[in-house]
């Protein structure tokens, strides 16, 4: 049996399709469902054109306890938050206990919290007109970017540093690193 990943996500995807062409035809973690909490997400044609299992859920669903309900029918073992911009309740955290991992893209604890999600983070680090960021991976726990970090990668800014480009560089160091960190943590549980 190998070991079952469900990717979260909320936009785009790209991040889902990199880690799942990562994993396809891996001997030991496969990639087993998407799950999104936006109905008109392109991440979900994504999972479509992938043959990717996926579903979609509401605020309601999601604290209710209904998405442990689809996560445990879908035997998943492993939760990876890929563009994932809502906080994860406290069920979901204490039925997966150190097993749910997410990406930030930037070096926490600078830039993290509730609001700070993608291109937000870029825009106020390149308004604070900072010589560097990066991407951060991290265990989830209760509170938003909080959790253990796994791993960061560094990249300097250029001092014409827009968000748009900045973001682009942030999305390579992910492809780069993200799935690797996912597969090194999981196999070394
Ligand atoms: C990624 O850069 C990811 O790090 C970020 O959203 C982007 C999603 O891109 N996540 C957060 O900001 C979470 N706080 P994608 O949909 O193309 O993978």
């Amino acid at each position: 049996m190998k070991t079952r990943i469900a990717l979260f996500a909320s936009g785009n995807g790209s991040n889902v399709q990199r880690i799942a062409e990562y994993f396809d035809k891996h001997p030991s973690i496969e990639v087993a469902a998407v799950y999104c909490n936006k109905p008109d997400a392109y991440v979900l044609e994504r999972a479509k054109n992938l043959h990717l299992h996926s579903r979609v859920f509401d605020r309601e669903e999601f604290r209710s306890g209904d998405v442990l309900g689809m996560l445990v029918a879908d035997h998943i073992d492993w939760i990876i938050l890929a563009g994932f911009l809502w906080l994860v309740p406290e069920n979901l955290v204490e039925a997966f206990p150190g097993r749910i991992i997410n990406i930030h893209p930037a070096l926490l604890p600078k830039y993290g919290g509730k609001g700070m999600y993608g291109h937000h983070v870029h825009e106020a680090v390149v308004a604070n007109k900072e010589k560097e960021s990066g991407i951060t991976i991290h265990l989830v726990d209760e509170a938003y970017d909080h959790g253990v970090h796994l791993y960061q990668a560094h990249i300097a800014l250029d001092p014409n540093e827009t968000a748009e480009s900045l973001a682009q560089k942030i999305h390579h160091l992910e492809y780069l690193h993200y799935p690797e960190i996912i597969e090194t943590t999981i196999l070394e549980s």
